[in-house]
């Protein structure tokens, strides 16, 4: 896909999320090649008091950090920069977005000898002046010509609950189209996340036993191995729940469970996810578990109360563990288990299926097949499966067929979930960013919840330690739900242990 010309705002160019990811997310598909800079531009635009330079050189060791390994790095980012310009003004009145049109008008003279190109806003703003900037940028910067249109990226919290996040579609809806809009979800831009639709439907082995006939239990898991140091203000108003259960690990969950869509396009992937979210019954209150980390059991880690800037006496959950129940034909039946949690043992986000056992009979307690797909860190796709011990012994012993990226594919580059995104966007993919009435299934599904939790009858979360495995409840949980565990010398994979 060759791409169109572009100028690329980066609105919110101060602040901590551009520098970190959206920058850095540019830069990277420079540095591939997949942008240069006879197509396109970056202007980042804030209200700090900044030159170009200044914002040149604020980013920089930002973007150093991903060239440390290849000799003529530096060069690369500083060719990079000299392509990134600045404008300052506010976000709620006219002055700022003139000027950004002016300096559109520069740019467009040495890009396209004068004549338009497409607009890419990426919105790295709080939610709070979401309206304004969408409205300023219709106002006064918006094109829609053959070959220049507009297209905005906007990133996470798309409301707070299923009432604002509906007064937020009604502020955009009259602006842009659906077709302007593009909701990132990071998640959506994981390699391993993007590979699940083709190893489903790819794979008639995996395919035809994707079903309750023949799975028992499928967890979806992520684990943060740090608190939320210093952030927990802010985390506080949204917790675990909002933070990576209701966006990023149900949309994991949705690829995972819905029906073989007609066609990769877009609408036919959104429309079979939508399907599946509304199909979800409600959750159960009574069947979740819910934690808030105190200090570590040396004493070495503080507690999430600690964090100077949590009320006091919070109730926020930073862990929890709920059960999905999808009534249609595929999964009536099959606990789909969901857990997330901060200040736990190790870092890593996984999905893991076990099938069901086999006939007893020949076999006296033979392990289940399982399937786990590794979506952070390290990339894996394992499968743990029975096979005769080699040698005259006739016993079983399990193993696994095992596609670690890093052993299986030589001198591959995965690139950064925004990344791949922001390339989505500039070639017009919508198939990996969220759509307006799936956003509206997902927080139907979780605001119940959130109002049971956050009301005056919430229950208090069960505290845990930092650096543990979470509430010890857990265990039992799992068990309850249909998952065995196989710990210990049974089987023990060999670059992280199976919870
Ligand atoms: C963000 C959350 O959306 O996702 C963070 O706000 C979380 O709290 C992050 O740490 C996880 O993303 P990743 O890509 O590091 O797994």
């Amino acid at each position: 896909n060759k791409l169109d010309k572009y100028i690329i705002t980066v609105f919110g160019a101060s602040g901590d999320l551009s520098k970190k990811k959206t920058f850095p997310a540019i830069f990277g598909l420079f540095k591939q090649g997949e942008i240069s800079k006879d197509e396109c531009r970056v202007v980042g635009y804030a209200r700090s008091k900044m030159t170009d330079e200044e914002l040149r050189d604020r980013l920089k060791p930002f973007l150093l950090k991903q060239v440390s390994k290849e000799s003529n790095g530096e060069q690369v980012v500083d060719d990079f920069l000299a392509n990134v310009t600045y404008v300052q003004g506010p976000y709620d009145t006219d002055e700022g977005y003139k000027k950004l049109g002016e300096s559109y008008k520069e740019i467009e003279k040495s890009l396209n000898n004068g004549s338009p190109v497409n607009r890419l806003h990426y919105l790295a703003l709080p939610p709070s002046v979401f309206g304004t900037v969408c409205e300023q940028i219709k106002n006064n910067i918006y094109i829609n010509e053959d070959d220049a249109k507009t297209k905005i990226i906007v990133e996470k919290p798309f409301g707070h609950d299923l009432e604002s996040s509906r007064q937020l579609q009604k502020e955009l809806a009259p602006l842009f189209s659906e077709d302007e809009l593009y909701r990132i979800d990071h998640y959506l831009g994981k390699e391993m996340v993007k590979n699940l639709l083709i190893l489903r439907f790819g794979n008639i082995l995996f395919n035809s036993a994707w079903n309750k006939e023949n799975i028992q239990n499928i967890q979806i898991t992520f684990k943060e191995p740090f608190g939320t140091e210093g952030r927990g203000g802010y985390f506080n108003d949204i917790g675990i729940i909002r933070d990576v259960m209701q966006n990023h690990l149900l949309q994991v969950l949705t690829l995972l469970t819905m029906e073989r869509p007609v066609a990769f396009d877009s609408e036919a992937v959104r429309d079979e996810k939508v399907k599946v979210l509304k199909a979800i019954a409600p959750i159960d209150h009574n069947d979740i578990i819910i934690g808030q980390y105190g200090a570590s059991e040396d004493g070495s880690k503080p507690s999430y109360l600690d964090d100077e800037t949590v009320p006091e006496g919070s109730k926020c959950i930073t862990f929890a563990a709920m059960n999905f129940q999808i009534r249609n034909e595929r999964w009536d039946g099959v606990p789909i288990i969901m857990k997330a949690g901060k200040a736990l043992d190790v870092g890593k986000v996984e999905i893991r299926i076990q099938f069901k056992p086999v006939a007893s009979g020949m076999f006296d307690q033979i392990p289940n097949n399982e399937l786990v797909i590794r979506i952070q860190p390290d990339e894996a796709v394992y499968l743990k499966c029975n096979m005769k011990t080699p040698g005259l012994s006739t016993s079983t012993k399990i193993t696994d067929l095992n596609l670690t990226y890093a052993d299986r594919y030589e001198d591959f580059w995965i690139p950064q979930a925004y990344e791949a995104l922001i390339r989505d966007a500039l070639i017009g993919d919508h198939s990996n960013f969220v759509r307006d009435d799936e956003l509206d299934v997902s927080w139907a599904l979780f605001t119940p919840l959130l109002d049971y939790l956050e009301g005056k009858d919430a229950p208090a979360p069960t505290i845990y330690p930092y650096g543990s495995r979470g509430p010890t409840e857990l265990n039992e949980y799992m068990h309850k739900h249909n998952y065995k565990y196989m710990h210990g010398d049974v089987y023990q994979w060999p670059i992280i242990r199976p919870d």
